[in-house]
């Protein structure tokens, strides 16, 4: 079978959960002036998984939205891939954990890519790859729960939720250029997670440092290979561990071409307002979502309200501490109806509670939760029984009511 050139993103969905914390709130139990958090960190509200709630669930949880709201007939799917650091068992992977929930087709791959939170990077390259080759569908899944000690500088940063993307050669929200190897890769112990512990040990300024030199090294190794320059892109997508990361990100890419002196650059503040800034709404209310974050970004560019969205260049940088990262670009697609309203991030953000500051610290604790009203969710987490992980929730029904024929199969 001959290579597709077309390949790229048939469909995105997020999930968020429906329990947050403001950071006004963390802010004054914490004694710290809140425009640190708001202004100095750029990050507004942070997401909080309910009791019940986990990184399968939210991983099958989002999959069923992408499924239902875009009518995908689940039979099409080949290969489900979840990137992830926040894996519930040392051998058996989310993937398959999401595979059987939803009772995707047998004759499929399931398993996992990690490295931080460039996890579900490896695995949209890899299914992008694989979609060139076999016309096929990949169900591409980043799910995570970011979580730091209390008082810690990374509290602030936490956060929780999923992002589904189905990739395949038919692609209606992005599709992306032929693979340029802009990848980057150093063996640092930044930030990690040993197993016996639920929360990272983070080198909080190294690991910026870190992740700075890897956006050098890729942005620099993408526009020495493609030719193009800063003002090709419309937009620039980075990982989000927090949203002022974005601005020193869009600082470092914006010095390198002003040491190139190729051509008179409008002020930073205008650039980062025009192409980055658009992306960041979703990262502000939700917090860090690790692998998702980028991809948090992407769905929000993709509900901003900005007619320039539709047919744009959208460069993207990936970065997993550890480290790994590379640098992707790709267009999106052209009609907004297909993706326009669909990805479920409004409507989720619409629905939150508020948590009180003794609510969030109760949560933290799971031997003892807070008494809490579950949210209308489709799937939860039961318990440990026999040392295996049980959940409830529907098998994916394929409906065409919705969006036509337009995914209804190959
Ligand atoms: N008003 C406005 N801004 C304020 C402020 C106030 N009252 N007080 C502080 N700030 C600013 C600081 O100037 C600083 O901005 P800058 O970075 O542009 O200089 C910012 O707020 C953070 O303050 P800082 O004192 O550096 O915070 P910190 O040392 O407590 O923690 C991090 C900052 C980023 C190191 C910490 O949040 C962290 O470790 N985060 C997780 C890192 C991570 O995710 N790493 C993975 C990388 S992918």
């Amino acid at each position: 079978m001959g290579r597709n050139e077309r390949a790229g993103i048939e469909a995105i969905a997020v999930h968020v959960p429906n329990l947050y914390l403001d950071l006004k709130d963390l802010a004054q139990a914490n004694s710290v002036d809140p425009a640190k958090y708001q202004k100095g960190l750029g990050c507004q509200r942070m997401a909080w998984p309910e009791p019940d709630e986990d990184p399968v669930s939210m991983a099958a949880e989002v999959a069923h939205r992408l499924i239902d709201s875009y009518a995908v007939d689940p039979a099409t799917i080949g290969m489900v891939i979840a990137g992830t650091e926040s894996g519930v068992d040392a051998a058996k992977p989310i993937a398959s954990f999401v595979h059987g929930l939803l009772s995707l087709p047998q004759r499929c791959r399931t398993f996992d890519t990690q490295h931080a939170c460039y996890g579900a990077t490896a695995g949209l390259r890899l299914a992008l790859d694989w979609c060139r080759t076999t016309r096929k569908r990949a169900l591409v899944i980043a799910t995570d729960i970011a979580r730091y000690d209390v008082h810690s500088p990374g509290e602030p940063t936490q956060g929780a939720g999923a992002v589904a993307m189905l990739v395949g050669p038919d692609p209606a929200v992005v599709q992306f250029e032929d693979p340029v190897e802009a990848v980057y890769a150093s063996h640092v112990f930044d930030f990690f997670r040993p197993h016996y512990r639920s929360t990272a040990v983070v080198d909080g300024r190294y690991s910026l440092e870190c992740y700075l030199t890897a956006l050098e090294n890729t942005y620099v190794a993408y526009t020495e290979a493609t030719g193009r320059r800063l003002l090709d892109f419309r937009y620039l997508l980075f990982h989000v561990p927090f949203p002022k990361m974005a601005w020193k990100a869009f600082g470092r890419v914006y010095d390198i071409e002003q040491a190139r002196n190729h051509t008179e650059l409008p002020s930073k503040e205008e650039l980062f307002a025009r192409m980055t800034e658009p992306a960041l709404w979703g990262n502000r209310e939700v917090g860090n979502v690790y692998s998702g974050s980028l991809y948090l970004s992407l769905a929000s560019l993709l509900e901003a309200d900005d007619a320039a969205v539709e047919g744009a260049f959208v460069g993207m940088f990936s970065y997993g501490s550890g480290n790994c990262a590379e640098f992707l670009a790709g267009r999106v697609c052209h009609d907004a109806s297909v993706w326009r309203n669909r990805t479920g991030l409004r409507q989720l953000l619409a629905e939150r509670r508020r948590l009180t500051h003794a609510e969030y610290l109760a949560l933290r604790e799971p031997a003892n939760p807070a008494p809490f009203t579950p949210s209308p969710r489709r799937y939860r987490f039961l318990g440990i029984e026999n040392h295996q992980r049980k959940y409830v929730g529907p098998k994916a029904s394929h409906s065409r009511n919705r969006a036509g024929d337009a995914y209804a199969g190959l």
